[in-house]
């Protein structure tokens, strides 16, 4: 039996065809760009999450002189919103980068991991998270749920939990 899996995504050209609330987590985002701890690789990564009380919430790469110690920016915010606000919701989180200093113009896709932890996140919290992507310029990727890039994910279902 042949089967397939495709999903629907926004993509806009421009920022002022964003809604407000979206443009708002993705100014964050760039703030939390600023925050970046990334000496090593030179990648400035930063994301920023809307909860559910409306509130938003910043996190970003953190490296470590012993590389793989490392951490990026979704995984910092999700532990840390899983450990200060376990009671809310992940609505929505955009993500967006600078490497090398400059400028990006296109949007990031978050690596593997991440996806894995998003993909935990919105198992817990029973809610989709919308994922925005967007260099500093250029095209703005809106995804309506993390799943839908890690298809097959592995969940604690298999587990048995
Ligand atoms: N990085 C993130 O923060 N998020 C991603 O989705 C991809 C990669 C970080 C990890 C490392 O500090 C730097 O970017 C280069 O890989």
């Amino acid at each position: 039996m042949h089967k397939k899996f495709e999903f629907d995504y926004e993509e806009f050209d421009e920022k002022k065809e964003m809604q407000t609330a979206d443009l708002e987590l993705l100014n964050a985002a760039y703030a939390a760009v600023e925050t970046a701890f990334a000496p090593y690789s030179k990648f400035k990564v930063g994301a920023a999450a809307r909860l559910s009380n409306g509130q938003i919430v910043i996190g970003s790469n953190q490296e470590s002189a012993s590389y793989p110690v490392g951490i990026c920016a979704e995984r910092t915010l999700l532990n840390s919103i899983g450990s200060q606000h376990p009671k809310e919701t992940i609505t929505a989180m955009a993500i967006s980068y600078i490497p090398n200093g400059v400028a990006s113009d296109h949007p990031l896709s978050p690596c593997g991991m991440c996806r894995q932890s998003l993909l935990d996140y919105e198992l817990r919290y029973k809610a989709p998270i919308k994922l925005i992507l967007a260099g500093q310029t250029g095209k703005i990727m809106i995804i309506p749920s993390a799943d839908y890039i890690l298809p097959f994910g592995f969940t604690g279902s298999i587990l048995g939990k």
